[in-house]
């Protein structure tokens, strides 16, 4: 059985990031979704609400799991016993910055390997922030973020989504 890793910070998970899980799902016998740290951000969702979203947006796909840890994302996959990475590469800037994650992951963990999926093409300029930003401002983040992630948004921001287009 190959088990794979997809980390992030999930704040909020988006549809971009549920393509990535769902063909890793096809590529794996399980792929674990971990809400990690990066200590470079402040989320705006606490970690029981990044779990909630991604527990109803992956509710359909029976090989996923979801779990969490504080700390270094290699000491999770030798607590578990997993190898593989699974990042998503949205356009060549990413690239340099996933070039020095794997690396420093190899680094700490050398049996370790990252894995990248090449973004769909209608995600590709899509990220967490970006989809925070248009919510805080009232604006439609349909077919950004599931419904369920949508609705939390906008209570987040005190928004009325009296719009059926939001
Ligand atoms: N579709 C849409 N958006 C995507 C995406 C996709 N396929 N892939 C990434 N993104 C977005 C993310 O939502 C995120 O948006 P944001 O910056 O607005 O929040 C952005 O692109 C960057 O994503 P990512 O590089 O995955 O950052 P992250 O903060 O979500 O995750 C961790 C980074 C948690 C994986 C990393 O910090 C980590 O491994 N932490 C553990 C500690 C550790 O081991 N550190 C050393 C690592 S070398």
């Amino acid at each position: 059985m190959i088990k794979a890793v997809y980390p992030g910070s999930f704040d909020p998970v988006t549809n971009g990031h549920i393509d990535i899980i769902q063909r890793g799902a096809k590529i794996y016998d399980e792929v674990i979704v971990l809400v990690a740290e990066n200590v470079s951000k402040t989320p705006l969702f606490s970690l029981e609400e990044r779990l909630d979203m991604l527990k109803e947006a992956l509710k359909d796909i029976p090989n996923v799991r979801i779990d969490h840890f504080s700390g270094l994302l290699v000491e999770y996959l030798k607590k578990i016993d997993v190898k593989i990475i699974i990042r998503g590469l949205r356009a060549v800037s990413d690239f340099e910055y996933e070039f020095q994650q794997a690396l420093t992951n190899k680094k700490l963990y050398p049996e370790c390997e990252t894995v990248f999926l090449v973004s769909d093409l209608k995600y590709t300029f899509l990220s967490s922030s970006m989809v925070k930003e248009i919510a805080k401002f009232g604006g439609c983040i349909k077919g950004l973020v599931p419904d369920y992630v949508a609705k939390k948004l906008y209570e987040k921001f005190n928004i009325e989504m009296e719009n059926e287009d939001r």
